[in-house]
């Protein structure tokens, strides 16, 4: 009959009304300080999409660019709260957690790109995702975005044109010595204020990747990039304890997988955008390119190379062989 189909209905949509009651998906977190047009904004979405797209209606994964969430002096933090679930700071940005870390700030360490991937996948890169485990950080992976160019509002030739001169560095105490090693004043501050600090020249460079450098129009407000490729860029993409433990085990396999594939995604855009986007400076003709001849480049090496040795205690001279020997 007619009423008990509408009561049929009437007890179908209450039934489905309680049904999506209950299947609310979990909201995850995803922060980040970077634009969507980088190695680690495009990283990010496609972990999003991944996810929601495996687990459909069990969670969302909402990703917060360009610090507008959290920024560097809190990401961490909020983490361990478990305000966010994912972050994925520079490898610099760990020292309040381990100093293990500091290994990828020694400047010219390693060779290239493909060096610094040969010694994260290395057993010892391998080991060092777990460094921060005991403080209730878990490692998930790495992920890259390129080798660093100084910038500058004078060309940077020689370490002497650095002295005297203020640059902006993140928080790391062997980004800082590099700095003192030519005679410089490093100021470390967040990655949101750096456009500004140039642009009112309140200081007077910098040190970034070519997809930094572009998609924060760095380049805008600096004279000069020198493309002397003397330290890596890289990110780790971590999570809490409490959170990860906290999956069930077949979603977090599923939560794991969906990383890995958005990290090699990032990985390939990190290695296609160092060229492209410093075309997109070169072509911009705000800032001129300044190349080092071997000679010049020499005499970085010889003012920085010293720091490693002030810092060899804290990261182990091990580790140091290790990835010297992921250059050669
Ligand atoms: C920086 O602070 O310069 C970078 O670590 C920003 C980033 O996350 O790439």
């Amino acid at each position: 009959t007619l009423k008990s189909i509408a009561k049929f209905a009437t007890a179908a949509s209450i039934l489905t009304v309680s049904l999506n009651v209950f299947a609310e998906p979990v909201e995850i977190k995803f922060s980040h300080v970077v634009a969507e047009n980088t190695p680690k904004g495009q990283m990010a979405l496609k972990f999003k999409e991944l996810i929601e797209q495996r687990l459909p209606g069990e969670y969302v994964v909402n990703v917060f660019p360009n610090s507008q969430l959290f920024g560097d002096n809190n990401e961490l933090a909020a983490l361990l709260l478990n305000d966010v679930q994912f972050v994925a700071p520079s490898l610099s940005k760990f020292e309040r957690y381990t100093k293990k870390l500091q290994i990828f700030d020694l400047p010219f360490l390693f060779e290239d790109m493909d060096a610094v991937d040969r010694f994260q996948q290395s057993e010892s890169g391998q080991k060092l995702l777990n460094a921060m485990n005991r403080k209730g950080v878990v490692g998930l992976g790495y992920l890259h975005n390129g080798m660093k160019q100084f910038s500058a509002n004078d060309p940077l030739n020689l370490p002497k044109d650095a002295n005297g001169k203020k640059f902006r560095i993140m928080a790391s105490d062997v980004i800082a010595a590099q700095f003192d090693a030519v005679g410089a004043i490093p100021v470390k501050k967040p990655f949101s204020e750096v456009f500004t600090l140039l642009q009112t020249r309140a200081i007077d460079g910098q040190e970034n990747t070519w997809s930094n450098t572009y998609s924060m129009k760095f380049y805008e407000v600096q004279s000069h990039i020198t493309e002397s490729n003397h330290g890596v860029l890289d990110y780790m993409v971590v999570t809490s304890n409490t959170f990860w433990k906290g999956l069930p085990a077949d979603k977090r396999a599923v939560f794991k997988s969906s990383l890995d594939e958005a990290i090699a995604l990032g990985n390939k855009i990190a290695a296609e955008k160092g060229n492209e986007d410093k075309q997109a400076i070169l072509d911009s003709n705000r800032s001129k390119l300044v190349t080092l001849t071997p000679e010049a480049r020499q005499q970085w090496v010889n003012a920085m190379k010293p720091v490693w040795a002030k810092f060899e205690d804290q990261i182990g001279k091990d580790m140091i062989d290790a990835a010297q020997a992921a250059s050669t």
